[in-house]
Formats: structure tokens, C-alpha cells, sequence
């Protein structure tokens, strides 16, 4: 996927068994790589660690948890009414038919998820998130951490190789499957999109968390197999949660790359002679995802971003 070096359990319980939940803050540093010396996303974290008592089997860890529980006491502030309104009448459960064309190959679904479907997807990637080979933070090295969190369904991508593989090499864990539901989400796009690109079934995708903070530098997505970048098969991206700043370009270096504005519910594809585009998010927008959204699902400040790619043809 991204070029090398590149500046890039769980549980219902009871009170009495209630998991223990150990906050702290990351403090990663960027250095050796393109975003040496940057600072790495700074949100705080919670692991999961299990029931703690005496004689309690080892806890096992488990992954960041993109829709924490809410706090006990916490007052959540209820959004004024004409929002609600109109995010009730954009969310109705029809897609939206704007598509547009960007560039030869790729091509912009403005809207395309319905509140309920991002719900599922959310939901999903929460429940996978959470448990073996869920949610991690990557970097390249020892100290160089990626600004967002990863989980790889399908295969595993490792940032350090830029490699594909059945199991993840820190931890040995297997990458959760692609859920079915995905798929036809996936399926749906590409054929609404009337792109002239070949149709895929997805092997891999890759689940990326941003906190209001994070961030992803320029780069190609060209670890999968030589056959599938040959063909341009094409890589479609869900945007859920806070909007992004989403660049492109032809080259890295390009001074000036296109900026894309990336909404909750938009789905972008880019295949064919697009498939080698230089790409990246700039910034996210804090406290722009749909209110409704963080209401049923609880999804922490922050976007979710999914990229279901074919490794082999
Ligand atoms: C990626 O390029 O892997 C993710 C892009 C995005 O978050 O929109
Ligand atoms: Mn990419």
C-alpha cells in the first residue's frame, strides 16, 4: 500500500466484574522518517485490560476502542433543534445520486452512505476494533508512529515492510474478515459510480482511525500485487465521523496538490490511471460528523476512514 519510510478482548460485564480502564497519554515522537521530528498524535488512550483480582488469569489486552463507553456523570449537550432537523432530513435512508467524476478514474460519491448505514459500519468497527487484531497504533520504526490508529481486515498491511501478510508480526494476531455487509456497500458503489473501472471483490481493507488531530502524509498506494496496480483495480474509500482534508496530486512534490473535502457518508474511488495518485489527509475538521451518528454509536471526536483495495487478481 503506502511506500516505505513513508511520513506514515472486550466485554459486557457486570459492576462486579467491571474492567479495569487505564488511561494514558501517548507521547510518540516522530524521527527517521518524512515526518521525523513531528509530533505524533497526542490523544489519550484506553486499554481494556480486563477483570483484575487476586488470582485472575493474565488480562488480556485488547484494541483502542473508537466508541468508548460514556463516562457516568458526563453531560452530553443536546444539539439545537434546526440541526436536528436537518440532519434527520439528510440522513434518510436513501442514497445520495451525486456522483462526480474528478479525474479519468476517479470518481466522488457525495453523500452515498445513509446515517444507518455509517451506523453499521461504525458499530462494526467497533466490535472488530476491540478485539484480536483490532485497533493499533503503526508506525515505521521504533519511534515512528503513524498519526492515526490501523486495523487491517482480510490481510495485514505492515507500515514497516510495506508488505502484506496473513498475520500481524508484532503480535502474531489474524486480521479480522472484510463483514459481508461491507462488501455489498462496496459492490453498490462501484457499480453507481458508472466509472469505467474494473469491478473488485475487496481481500483487504484498512481501518483508519484519525482523532481530531491525525493526519497522513503523501503517499501511493502500491504494496498490493503487481497484477492488481497493472490492471488499476481500484481502491474506494468510506469517510465516516468528523470531514477531512483530503489531498491529491500526480506527484509528491507537487506544491500545490488538489484539496477534497471529505464528508461524512462520501465514498471516493480511484482506479485505472488514477490508481498511482499521490494521496494523504491534511487535517481533520473538529466537530463536524453528524450528531446523530455520535448519539448511536458514541463514536469518540475523530474520523473513520475505510479503504478496501484487491491484492490479488
Ligand atoms: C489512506 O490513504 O490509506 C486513507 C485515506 C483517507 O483517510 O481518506
Ligand atoms: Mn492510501
Amino acid at each position: 500500500m503506502e511506500p516505505r519510510g513513508r511520513g506514515r478482548g472486550r466485554g459486557r460485564h457486570s459492576p462486579s466484574t467491571a474492567p479495569v480502564v487505564v488511561r494514558y497519554e501517548e507521547s510518540e515522537r516522530g524521527s527517521g522518517s518524512k515526518e521525523k521530528n513531528s509530533s505524533a498524535d497526542s490523544d489519550s488512550v484506553e486499554m481494556r485490560v480486563g477483570k483484575l483480582s487476586i488470582g485472575d488469569d493474565k488480562p488480556a489486552a485488547s484494541g483502542f476502542d473508537i466508541c468508548p463507553p460514556k463516562q457516568a456523570g458526563s453531560v452530553v449537550l443536546k444539539p439545537p433543534l434546526f440541526l436536528k432537523n436537518r440532519e434527520k432530513r439528510q440522513s434518510s435512508n436513501s442514497r445520495s445520486n451525486v456522483v462526480v467524476s474528478l479525474r479519468p478514474g476517479m470518481v466522488f460519491l457525495k453523500g452515498y452512505l445513509s446515517l444507518s448505514d455509517q451506523e453499521m459500519i461504525v458499530k462494526r468497527c467497533r466490535e472488530l476494533g476491540v478485539g484480536s487484531g483490532g485497533f493499533y497504533q503503526p508506525g515505521y520504526g521504533e519511534d515512528t508512529k503513524m498519526h492515526l490508529k490501523m486495523m487491517c481486515l482480510g490481510k495485514n498491511w505492515d507500515p514497516q515492510s510495506g508488505q502484506y501478510g496473513d498475520r500481524r508480526p508484532f503480535d502474531g494476531a489474524k486480521p479480522p474478515q472484510i463483514p459481508p455487509e461491507f462488501h455489498s456497500h462496496v459492490h453498490s458503489a462501484l457499480k453507481d459510480s458508472n466509472a469505467l473501472l474494473p469491478s473488485i471483490s475487496p481481500d483487504i481493507c484498512i481501518v483508519n482511525f484519525y482523532s481530531q488531530t491525525g493526519r497522513l502524509g503523501l503517499h501511493q498506494d502500491k504494496d498490493e500485487s503487481p497484477d492488481s496496480l497493472r490492471l488499476g483495480l481500484p481502491v474506494i474509500s468510506f469517510s465516516i465521523g468528523d470531514s477531512a482534508d483530503f489531498l491529491y496530486a500526480d506527484h509528491r512534490d507537487l506544491d500545490q496538490p488538489q484539496k477534497l473535502l471529505l464528508q461524512s457518508g462520501d465514498v471516493l474511488i480511484f482506479g485505472g490511471p488514477s490508481r498511482n495518485i499521490f494521496h494523504g489527509v491534511a487535517s481533520i475538521h473538529p466537530n463536524t460528523a453528524p450528531n446523530l451518528l455520535l448519539q448511536h454509536t458514541n463514536l469518540r471526536p475523530g474520523r473513520l476512514n475505510l479503504t478496501f483495495r484487491r491484492f490479488l487478481t
